[in-house]
């Protein structure tokens, strides 16, 4: 008898416990969490946001057989549009994360506005070193999406005591939420479900440091280069270091922004100076200012390996500028083009690494492909015969101009292409 009142109790305890612990969550955390959602909204004031409308893009056919071969040029579609065109465009202001779709971009001395100006770097010790979705567990990169907002005179909240008028501009970092591993963390996923809490976290940063900010400037290795950056840091959430993993004890991981007045000048393939009138230069792009793709080209690697990725996206390979209407791989022979009104040189095609093996939706890494397929039969370049080709690198033979979606492409000038490798002080290349 005892024994049974016991456990009743017990258990009548138990209930009353539990349905406490819902009363809290009930008439404590759901209201806090309302009341986070609620917090004002992100949108920096005075600004406009540069891009194509969320959920648009140029890209939404890109599956699309009629892409698979290419067309003649020199030819209009019934659209009035040149067979021979820019499909698409874009920018990566944070290199290795979520880039910006375009439908037009001012063109200036580092490639299109705003690309690849900032990036993600750690100090293990021997200063700080760029990092990107190439290394080993920061494939998380992919998820961390990036949106420009720059100063707008038609707005009514444009004012220029404005921090955001100050900075030119704000950048707005955004990454999947962590749900912590412990009971609150059951609440917060069921809150983001209900979407009662949003699934994703910001922050912003200044596009350019407003004058009287004090942002450290510190030498950042990307490459064989150093160049002089901001030291954003500060403005990391600690947020971001969870989404990202990073512990702290072993090494830091910080965000910064190139210095305009020390970007990296860049020869090897690159027309000089006697040829276009500047040094060709950039912030933190691997090589050159402006990477090119050709769609058809990207369908016939696609349908390689269609296997083991079957829709492999474009967008892997994080082109700013996807052609559309010549057959694959005829970029492989063009030295000079017009694209629009802009006369622009291909330094060299562009060498692949692993880095298209990340998706871009999932962050998910696959273990060989496309890597695996490109290697198997684009090995083109006799400058760098160990590494598959796909795509061009380009230098504009102006130091600004303008490219928009539509905009027509027109081969100039063709010929053979040799690639020269990154070389290290001293070092020479046979044959260059
Ligand atoms: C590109 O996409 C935008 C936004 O959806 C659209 O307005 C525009 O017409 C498209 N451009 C072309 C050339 O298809
Ligand atoms: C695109 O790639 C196809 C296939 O390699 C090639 O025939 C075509 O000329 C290329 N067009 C452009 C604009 O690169």
């Amino acid at each position: 008898m005892s024994s049974t009142s016991g456990t009743f109790e017990i258990s009548s305890l138990g209930a009353f416990f539990i349905f406490g612990l819902l009363w809290i969550v009930a008439i404590g955390v759901f209201p806090l969490l309302a009341l986070m959602h609620a917090s004002p909204d992100q949108k920096p004031k005075g600004c406009r946001r540069l891009g194509l409308a969320p959920g648009q893009s140029n890209l939404t056919d890109e599956y699309d057989s009629k892409y698979n071969d290419g067309v003649p040029g020199d030819q209009k579609e019934e659209n009035g549009l040149p067979s021979w065109r820019v499909k698409a465009l874009f920018t990566y202001p944070l290199k290795s994360c979520g880039g910006i779709e375009l439908q037009t971009s001012d063109v200036v001395g580092t490639g299109l506005k705003f690309d690849r100006q900032f990036a993600f770097a750690e100090e293990t010790g021997d200063g700080w070193n760029c990092r990107t979705l190439r290394n080993a567990g920061f494939q998380r990169m992919a998820l961390i999406h990036t949106e420009i907002w720059v100063p707008d005179p038609s707005s009514p909240e444009y004012d220029d005591r404005r921090p955001e008028m100050q900075s030119d501009g704000v950048m707005i970092i955004s990454y999947p939420r962590v749900a912590p591993s412990c009971p609150l963390g059951i609440v917060i996923k069921i809150a983001m479900a209900i979407r009662l809490l949003e699934s994703r976290r910001s922050f912003q940063v200044p596009l350019v440091p407003a004058k009287n900010s004090k942002y450290p400037v510190v030498p950042v290795r990307i490459w064989k280069d150093k160049p002089l950056a901001y030291d954003y840091g500060s403005l990391i959430p600690p947020s971001l270091h969870a989404y990202l993993g990073f512990d702290h004890s072993k090494s830091t991981l910080s965000l910064f922004r190139a210095h305009p007045s020390h970007n990296r000048e860049i020869f090897r393939n690159a027309p000089g100076k006697e040829q276009i009138g500047f040094q060709p230069n950039t912030a933190f792009a691997d090589a050159y200012p402006i990477h090119l793709l050709n769609i058809t080209s990207h369908r016939d690697v696609a349908g390689r390996c269609a296997e083991a990725i079957p829709r492999l996206s474009i967008r892997r390979f994080r082109a700013n500028i996807i052609v559309q209407g010549p057959e694959a791989f005829a970029e492989d022979q063009w030295k000079r083009m017009m694209i629009g009104e802009t006369e622009i040189y291909a330094a060299c095609r562009t060498v692949r690494c692993r880095l298209p093996n990340v998706d871009p939706d999932t962050g998910d890494r696959h273990k060989a492909e496309p890597d695996r397929t490109l290697k198997s039969y684009r090995r083109v370049d006799l400058g760098d015969p160990t590494n598959a080709c796909l795509g061009l690198q380009l230098v504009p033979a102006v130091e600004e101009c303008s490219l928009a979606v539509g905009d027509e492409v027109r081969v100039l000038e063709t010929g053979e292409h040799r690639y020269i490798k990154m070389l290290a002080p001293g070092e020479k290349v046979e044959g260059v």
